[in-house]
């Protein structure tokens, strides 16, 4: 099993780009199912998600490769499936959003429960009584939902909680569905004005991502396309808190700080200087970092939960306290046992994380329990004294694209082996 080394101490300088966002690529290449014809799209990162996507794609009997620099072509004209094998399912979260694909494009689905990140109970209830409501019939039976719709009726649906995975399957099951879908209290993440670009792209008619009212009108035909996905905000904000508690001056380009706007108020917070430049972010931090008051992760435009164990790793540095409320997922404290071992002061009671700085981290030998986790490990160990191993890297392979490279680039002692 290879583990990532590395030796904190050094500060970050330099320049990188960030990858093309993950949480984009996978809803998008389901949507490739809807048009029945050749899609290219840009800027896909090398992941294990994103590589589970193409084998999804092909097992349907999709073609589906990489191509030159970052970009997967795909064909989905000679679809000639409709389930998905539990291996592909159980492999990630986003496994989910081609139901919404599947069942427009050939009226049937057949597929087990999703994977992904273990953070508590992750639901798909809103997914189903989505599309339920739009003429699916869906039998849950064995952990598998075998699923039918010959066609999709457009109409309102509301959704309890804004989630980011049931807005996108109702997107992708409304496109060409009869008649016009609204979202209520739709998902406001980037990655859905993402999927709306693609859709639109192929000749879809969405409009509203980025508000609370998500418009689909269904369209009879839907034609390939080629789309650049939006840059990766939780790579960024990764490599945002790794300058912030390294120290250091670097740039990240390839960004949208607009989708990073409460990451950054947050660092800036902790003393860190940051400035903008059209795409790219600069952070520069060489003084102490100081606590960040009350973080509560919301939905967008709130605090990213995805970012919240990342600032944690910085908050673990800081000249006091900082307290963090975690109110999307029921169990997202998992890489504070393995800070504790780095030397971290954190109690957690609940949803709420109390952490108290401290002079010091310590390296140690870690494991990643979930991907966002994860990377905070790493980050953290690059401020820490002595060496760190991290193991457990099939986690943050999930959602990275050679992290160590990323870091090592910016002066970091890091090696994986
Ligand atoms: C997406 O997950 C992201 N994943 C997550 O990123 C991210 O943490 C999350 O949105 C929140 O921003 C992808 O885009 C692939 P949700 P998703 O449905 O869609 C509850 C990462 O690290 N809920 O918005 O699964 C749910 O339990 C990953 O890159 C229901 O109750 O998140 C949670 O409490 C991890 N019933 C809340 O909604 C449902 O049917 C938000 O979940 C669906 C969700």
């Amino acid at each position: 099993m290879s583990a990532i080394f590395i030796t904190g101490g050094k500060p970050l300088y330099g320049s990188v780009r960030t990858q093309g966002a993950k949480n984009s690529v996978l809803p998008i290449l389901a949507a490739t199912i809807l048009c029945g014809g050749p899609c290219v799209v840009h800027n896909c990162p090398d992941l294990l998600d994103v590589n589970t996507s193409i084998r999804i794609l092909r097992h349907l009997g999709c073609p589906a490769k990489r191509e030159g620099a970052g970009a997967v072509a795909a064909d989905t004209a000679g679809m000639n499936r409709f389930d998905i094998p539990e291996g592909l399912m159980r492999e990630m979260r986003s496994s989910v959003v081609f139901l919404g694909a599947i069942l427009s494009r050939t009226g049937e689905a057949v597929m087990s429960y999703p994977g992904g990140c273990d953070l508590g109970p992750r639901p798909i209830d809103l997914h189903i009584a989505a599309l339920r409501q739009m003429g699916a019939e869906i039998r849950e039976e064995g952990g598998y939902l075998y699923c039918k719709a010959p066609k999709f009726t457009g109409c309102d649906i509301y959704l309890s909680t804004p989630s980011v995975g049931a807005t996108e399957n109702i997107m992708l099951a409304a496109a060409r569905a009869d008649g016009t879908t609204r979202i209520l209290n739709a998902a406001r993440e980037p990655e859905i004005g993402d999927l709306q670009d693609f859709l639109n792209a192929m000749g879809g008619r969405v409009t509203g991502a980025g508000s609370s009212t998500v418009t689909i009108e269904g369209v009879r035909r839907l034609s390939g396309a080629e789309h650049t996905v939006i840059p990766d905000r939780v790579a960024a904000a990764t490599l945002l808190s790794a300058a912030a508690l390294a120290g250091g001056d670097i740039a990240i380009g390839d960004t949208r700080p607009e989708d990073l706007a409460t990451v950054l108020s947050v660092l800036a917070k902790a003393g860190c200087d940051i400035s903008e430049d059209g795409r790219e972010i600069r952070i520069r931090r060489d003084g102490a970092l100081r606590p960040m008051g009350r973080i509560c992760t919301m939905p967008h435009p709130g605090f990213p939960t995805d970012a919240q164990a990342l600032v944690m790793a910085v908050a673990c540095r800081a000249e006091g306290v900082t307290m963090f409320s975690e109110r999307i997922f029921e169990s997202r404290y998992r890489h504070v046992g393995e800070l504790l071992r780095m030397g971290a002061d954190i109690q957690v009671e609940g949803r709420v994380a109390v952490v108290r700085g401290v002079p010091k981290l310590y390296g140690a030998r870690v494991c990643a329990t979930d991907l966002r986790g994860g990377a905070a490990l790493a980050v953290a160990a690059l401020a820490a004294e002595g060496e760190t191993e991290l193991s457990g890297l099939q986690h943050i392979d999930r959602g990275y694209e050679r992290l160590e490279d990323v870091l090592a680039s910016l002066g970091a002692d890091i090696e994986r082996k």
